[in-house]
C-alpha cells in the first residue's frame, strides 16, 4: 500500500469567511483544507500545533478525529482528546499514522479535543476506489465536493466554554462563568464562503412558522472580543474581495458527484439546487438505493450524502442555497452553480422560498430525509431520475450484511433516555440516562486506562453504568431481558451524575442501542429560557455520531420508544448503514452495531456544545484486546483535574 502524506502546521489568521473579519484556525495557512487518500492506503499526518498558548484561551490542545473511518487495529489514532489521546499541546507535534481500511467515500477530519472545529480546523477527507472513478459503481464525469459550516463570530471556546480551565462549579453561574450558550451562528458557510451581510436576502428567504426573519436576527454579535485579540471589525459591503460566494462550475450535459458534508456544530441543514434534482447514491459513504427528493437534501451535523446532478437545464446561474432547520433565526447560506460558458454571476432572481423548494414540510423533513425513507430505500427507486447509477442489489452492504441483523441471541439492547436536567449550580447539561459525560480533563486518556487495566471499567460504582434497568425512577440495576432504558420522560431526576459514562461492550456482540429523546429542561423555545417545569416542553433534534463503527439504523419514531411495539417497526432487511443519525425531536432511534473493534469509542450528540456538557458517552470494546500504544502517544497536560475519579451514583 502507499502512503498520503501531510505535513500540518495549525496557525492563526485572519479571515472574513462570511464577510467578517476575525480569527480563524488555519492549517499550512489554507482554510479547511482537503485529504485525499486512496482506500487500503496509510494515510500520515504530522500535526504541528503551532497555535499560540493563548488561542484559543481555554483550549489545552488539539487533536483530529477522521470521523467516519473505523480505525480498525489503530484504536490509539482515533484523535479523541481525552478518550483515545491526549491533546496536542502548543508547540508540539503528533504523527497520525493508520491504513485506510473503508470503503471509498466521503468522510470528514475535525477536532476533537475542544471547540476548535467552530473556528475552522475541520475539512473533507475523501477516500477514493482503487482504480478511481473507473472503479466506483456509478457513471458520473466528474466530483466536486461541498463543505458546509456553520459560522460564528466568536470562538468556539470562548463562546461555549468557561473562561478558565480547570474547571471550577463554584464559580458558576448560569449565564457567566462555567458555561453558556453560545447562540445561533452568523452565517452557513459553503466551501468557506458565506456571507452575514445577506440579511436582506436571508429576510426573505426566513419565513418560517409565520414567522419573517429579521435582519437583526442574522446580525446577532452575541460575544464580547476576548482580551488581546485583535478587534473584529465587520467587512462592511459584499463587494470586499475576500468577501463571495463558492462558485460550483459545472459543464453542460455533464453528470457530477457532489460530495456534500455537513461539518457544522449546530444547525440541520436542508440544502437545495435550484433547477436541477439530486439523486443520493451514498449516505455515510454506504451506498444506498439510489433515492431522489427533488432538489433538496437534509444533513445534520457529521452527516454526508454523496449526490448526483446532471447539469441540464438552461445554462446560468443557479442557486445552491443551505437553509436551516433548526435553530431558526440563522442565516442561509449561498452558493452558485455555474454553467461554464456564462460568467460567473449570482443569479438575478431571489433564491426560492423554502416552500416552493421543498417539496416537504417542516415536519415531514425528519421522518423524510433522516431515515425514513432510507430505512426502505427501495421504495423510490422506480422514480428516481436519470442517471440511474449502475449498481446491482449485491453491492448494497445492507443487503450483504442484513444476515448479521438477524443474530437475535448475540444481540444486547441497551437503552439510553437523552435529558437536559440541571446539575445542582443550576447548569444546564445533557445526559444519557441521568449521567452528564464530565468536562474535567483527566490526567490519563480512558484508552491508556482500559490499556493499563482491561478491568478499568469495573472500578466504577456502577460498572458499565449506561446498562441500567431502570425502568422507573429510582429503580437499580436488574437482569432484565428488556432492554435497559429510562423512559420517564419528565419526571427524570432533575440532577444527574457527572463522571465517566461508560458502556462496556465484548467482541463478537450485535449491540443494539435505543435512543430516547426527552423533553429538554430549559428549552422552550428560546434556547435562554428559564428553566422551569412548565418550560419543559420543548424538543430538539440531535445529531448522534458513533466511532469506530457504522451501524444499522433500524428504525426512528415519535413519540416514546415502545418495548411491546416499537420493535416490530424495525427494518431488519435493508435499513441504512451509517455513522451518524438524527434523533428526532420528541421522537426515538435504534441502531445496531457489531462490536468488532477493541477501543474506545465515543458515542455522541455531534452538536460540539451539546457533547461538551455532557451528552457523551465511551463504548470500552474488547479491552482486553486493545493493542501497544505508539511511541510517539501525547503526554497530557500538567494541569489535569483528576486521576481515576470515580463514578457516583445519584
Ligand atoms: Cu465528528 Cu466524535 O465526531
Amino acid at each position: 500500500p502507499g502512503v498520503a502524506q501531510y505535513e500540518w502546521h495549525l496557525t492563526v489568521a485572519q479571515a472574513a469567511p462570511d464577510c467578517f473579519l476575525r480569527d480563524v484556525i488555519t492549517v499550512n495557512r489554507q482554510f479547511q483544507p482537503t485529504i485525499d487518500v486512496t482506500q487500503g492506503d496509510f494515510l500520515q499526518v504530522n500535526v504541528f500545533n503551532d497555535l499560540p498558548a493563548t488561542y484559543p484561551q481555554t483550549s489545552t490542545g488539539v487533536s483530529i478525529h477522521w470521523h467516519g473511518l473505523s480505525q480498525k487495529g489503530f484504536e490509539w489514532q482515533d484523535g479523541t482528546g481525552y478518550a483515545s489521546q491526549c491533546p496536542i499541546p502548543p508547540g508540539q507535534n503528533f504523527t497520525y499514522l493508520f491504513q485506510v481500511n473503508e470503503p471509498a467515500g466521503t468522510y470528514l477530519w475535525h477536532d476533537h479535543s475542544s471547540q476548535l472545529r467552530a473556528d475552522g480546523l475541520q475539512g473533507a477527507l475523501i477516500v477514493h476506489a482503487v482504480g478511481g472513478q473507473a472503479a466506483e459503481a456509478w457513471t458520473y464525469d466528474e466530483e466536486q465536493t461541498l463543505l458546509l459550516s456553520d459560522w460564528f463570530h466568536g470562538e468556539g471556546n470562548a463562546m461555549g466554554m468557561t473562561l478558565e480551565r480547570p474547571f471550577d462549579l463554584t464559580k458558576a453561574t448560569a449565564e457567566s462563568g462555567h458555561w453558556r450558550w453560545v447562540s445561533l451562528p452568523q452565517a452557513v458557510t459553503i466551501n468557506g464562503h458565506g456571507n452575514f451581510l445577506d440579511c436582506a436576502l436571508i429576510g426573505g428567504l426566513g419565513n418560517v412558522n409565520g414567522t419573517a426573519l429579521s435582519e437583526t436576527a442574522c446580525k446577532v454579535t452575541d460575544y464580547t472580543v476576548p482580551p488581546g485579540r485583535s478587534t473584529q471589525l465587520p467587512w462592511a459591503q459584499p463587494s470586499n474581495p475576500g468577501c463571495t460566494h463558492a462558485n460550483v462550475t459545472v459543464e453542460a450535459g455533464k453528470t457530477y458527484r457532489l460530495r456534500l458534508i455537513s461539518a457544522v456544530s449546530l444547525v440541520y441543514l436542508t440544502v437545495c439546487f435550484e433547477g436541477h434534482n439530486v439523486t443520493l447514491i451514498t449516505a455515510d459513504a454506504s451506498p444506498i438505493d439510489p433515492i431522489s427528493f427533488g432538489p433538496c437534501v437534509d444533513l445534520n451535523s457529521g452527516q454526508r450524502y454523496d449526490v448526483l446532478l446532471t447539469a441540464n437545464a438552461a445554462p446560468g446561474n443557479y442557486w445552491i442555497s443551505a437553509q436551516p432547520q433548526y435553530r431558526m433565526g440563522t442565516p442561509s447560506g449561498f452558493a452558485v452553480l455555474n454553467y461554464k460558458g456564462v460568467g460567473a454571476a449570482l443569479p438575478t432572481s431571489a433564491p426560492s422560498q423554502p416552500g416552493s423548494v421543498k417539496p416537504w414540510s417542516l415536519s415531514q423533513i425528519n421522518s423524510i430525509h433522516s431515515a425514513a425513507a432510507l430505512l426502505n430505500p427501495g421504495a423510490s427507486i422506480a422514480s428516481a431520475p436519470q442517471p440511474q447509477p449502475r449498481i446491482s442489489p449485491d453491492n448494497y452492504i445492507f443487503t450483504s450484511n442484513a444476515p448479521n441483523l438477524q443474530v437475535p441471541a448475540k444481540t444486547r439492547t441497551v437503552g439510553f433516555n437523552q435529558t437536559q436536567p440541571l446539575i445542582a449550580t443550576g447548569q444546564i447539561r445533557w445526559a444519557l440516562n441521568n449521567v452528564a459525560h464530565d468536562t474535567v480533563p483527566p490526567c490519563t486518556p480512558t484508552l491508556l486506562d482500559v490499556y493499563n487495566n482491561p478491568n478499568y471499567v469495573e472500578q466504577f460504582a456502577v460498572p458499565a453504568n449506561a446498562i441500567r434497568n431502570l425502568t422507573a425512577p429510582g429503580q437499580q440495576v436488574g437482569a432484565s431481558q428488556q432492554p435497559d432504558i429510562y423512559l420517564g420522560g419528565v419526571n427524570f431526576p432533575d440532577q444527574p451524575t457527572t463522571g465517566l459514562n461508560i458502556l462496556s461492550v465484548d467482541l463478537g456482540e450485535v449491540v443494539e442501542i435505543v435512543l430516547q429523546n426527552s423533553p429538554a429542561s430549559a428549552f422552550n423555545g428560546d434556547y435562554r429560557g428559564a428553566a422551569t417545569a412548565a418550560s419543559r416542553t420543548g424538543q430538539e433534534q440531535h445529531p448522534f455520531h458513533l466511532h469506530g463503527h457504522h451501524f444499522w439504523v433500524l428504525a426512528t419514531g415519535n413519540g416514546t420508544w415502545d418495548p411491546n411495539s416499537s420493535p416490530a417497526s424495525y427494518n431488519l432487511v435493508n435499513p441504512v448503514y451509517r455513522d451518524t443519525y438524527s434523533l428526532l425531536a420528541n421522537g426515538w432511534a435504534v441502531i445496531r452495531f457489531e462490536a468488532n473493534n477493541p477501543g474506545v469509542w465515543l458515542y455522541h450528540c455531534h452538536i460540539q456544545w451539546h457533547m461538551f456538557i455532557g451528552s457523551n458517552l465511551y463504548v470500552v470494546e474488547g479491552a482486553e484486546h486493545i493493542s501497544k500504544p505508539p511511541d510517539n502517544y501525547p503526554a497530557c497536560p500538567a494541569i489535569c483535574t483528576y486521576e481515576d475519579a470515580p463514578y457516583t451514583t445519584p
